[in-house]
Order: structure tokens, then C-alpha cells, then sequence
């Protein structure tokens, strides 16, 4: 087996606030990107990630990449990216070199996804799976609802039972062949990749996430996020 992974990085990351695109926002002065760069080549099986950068910002990507350490034994690649993350996973499949039989897609946004986590979704999908997710059950209750375009309180339509519900992380692991062709055919928006893998009726698989591939979002996971690298360090 062979394995790439694709990380779109080409967010603004609107809900963080002004400033620079996501990605290149630092965490203790290392930018987010550059920590999800080294969690994915943290693998042995990674020979290949393909950053998929801010469509403005590839050559910025390609000196940082340069500037930092990172394993000898994987290969980079930077492309720009799209208008959605959608388009930007695209961007990077399609710049992905012949032979690679298993593809990663993960989130700049995750910086700090252990290496344990990315070994077993890739695991997942050697072992025969189509597509994999890491996820953990939720802490919350969740409700659907309603919503109101005037703004008015929304109503609660259901509650789905919690115990069945999960948070889904990335890195998401694909057969590489049915990623392209999901890539290919589903037209619907959706916020995953997995979810085009469930469009086209193939299964999706689920092995445990991990706490610390939360989402950097809005500015308390910045919070978080540099204490749990303090923490690492000490
Ligand atoms: N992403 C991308 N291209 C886009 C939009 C998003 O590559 N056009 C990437 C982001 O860079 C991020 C990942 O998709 O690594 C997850 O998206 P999200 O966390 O929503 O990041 P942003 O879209 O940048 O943030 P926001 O939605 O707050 O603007
Ligand atoms: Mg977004």
C-alpha cells in the first residue's frame, strides 16, 4: 500500500477572527499548518502530503515548508486551493501522482492529531474498508431545529438519541480510486468527505477519534490548542 495525504489548508477561518488565513496562524510561534504537515508525515506509512494552500498563499506555504523541519522519508507538494473545502480536496486528488492506493484528507484546522490516530484510520482502510472516520461520542445533547429566518426562538423538532451520535474528526481515509470518483459524482454539498462516500451508498466505518484532533475554530480552541502543546512539552 501506498498512502497520501491531502490536507486543505485554503480556509480563511472566518469564525477565528481577523487576521492571517488559519493555517498560517502560529501556535507557540510554529504556524497551525506546519504542526498539521509534521502529524500526518509523523506516520511512517505517509510518503506524500499535498497542502493544499490559500489560493493566494502557495508560495508562502512552499517557503515554510522549507523552513521547517520535517521527516526525509515524505514528499511534499503545495497546490492552491478553492472557493470551498470541498473544491479544495479536489485540487489536491488531482494533483495527486499515480500509485498512491490510499488517501488521507485531513484538516489544517486539526493540528495536533496524535500519530496513533492517523495509524489506525489508515489501518481501517487497508484492512478493506472504503472510506474511515476517527470520531468520539458527544459530551452534549444535540437538538434539531427549526430554524427561523426572523429571528425569532427556534423550535426543537427532535432529539436524536445521543448515544448513537458521533463527533467526526479527520484524518478521514479513503480507498483512493472511490474518493475520486465521489470527488467525481457527488455534486451535494457536504461538509465531510465521508459523507460523498455515503452519497454514492458505499459504508463508512468509524475506528475512536481522539480529544486532541479537535477543530480549531473560534478563538478559545487557540487557548486550548497551545496548552495542550505546553503540556507536550513538558
Ligand atoms: N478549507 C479549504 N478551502 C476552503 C475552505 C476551507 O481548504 N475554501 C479548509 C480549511 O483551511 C480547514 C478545513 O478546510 O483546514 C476545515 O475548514 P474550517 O475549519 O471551516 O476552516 P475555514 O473554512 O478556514 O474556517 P471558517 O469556516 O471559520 O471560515
Ligand atoms: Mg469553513
Amino acid at each position: 500500500f501506498r498512502t497520501a495525504a491531502v490536507i486543505p489548508a485554503a480556509g480563511r477561518g472566518v469564525r477565528l477572527g481577523p487576521g492571517a488565513p488559519k493555517a498560517l496562524r502560529a501556535l507557540n510561534g510554529t504556524p497551525m499548518l506546519i504542526h498539521a504537515v509534521r502529524a500526518m508525515a509523523a506516520s511512517r506509512a505517509v510518503s506524500l502530503v499535498v497542502v493544499v494552500a490559500p489560493p493566494d498563499g502557495a508560495t508562502e506555504v512552499k517557503h515554510l515548508l522549507a523552513e521547517h523541519a520535517l521527516p526525509d522519508r515524505t514528499d511534499f507538494l503545495v497546490v492552491p486551493g478553492g472557493e470551498s473545502r470541498q473544491e479544495s480536496v479536489k485540487l489536491g486528488l488531482d494533483a495527486l501522482p499515480p500509485g498512491f492506493d490510499v488517501v488521507l484528507v485531513h484538516d489544517a484546522a486539526r493540528p495536533l492529531v496524535p500519530v496513533d490516530t492517523v495509524d489506525a484510520v489508515i489501518e481501517a482502510v487497508r484492512e478493506g474498508a472504503p472510506a474511515v472516520v476517527p470520531a468520539l461520542p458527544l459530551a452534549d445533547t444535540v437538538k434539531q431545529v427549526e430554524p427561523r429566518a426572523d429571528g425569532s426562538p427556534e423550535p426543537v423538532v427532535a432529539t436524536p438519541e445521543r448515544a448513537r451520535l458521533r463527533a467526526v474528526q479527520t484524518p478521514q481515509g479513503f480507498d483512493h480510486d472511490t474518493l475520486v470518483r465521489a470527488h467525481e459524482s457527488v455534486t451535494e454539498n457536504v461538509t465531510d468527505d465521508a459523507g460523498m462516500i455515503e452519497q454514492l451508498g458505499l459504508p463508512v466505518v468509524v475506528v475512536p477519534g481522539h480529544e486532541e484532533a479537535f477543530k480549531v475554530t473560534r478563538p478559545l480552541d487557540l487557548v486550548l490548542a497551545e496548552a495542550v502543546l505546553a503540556r507536550r512539552r513538558a
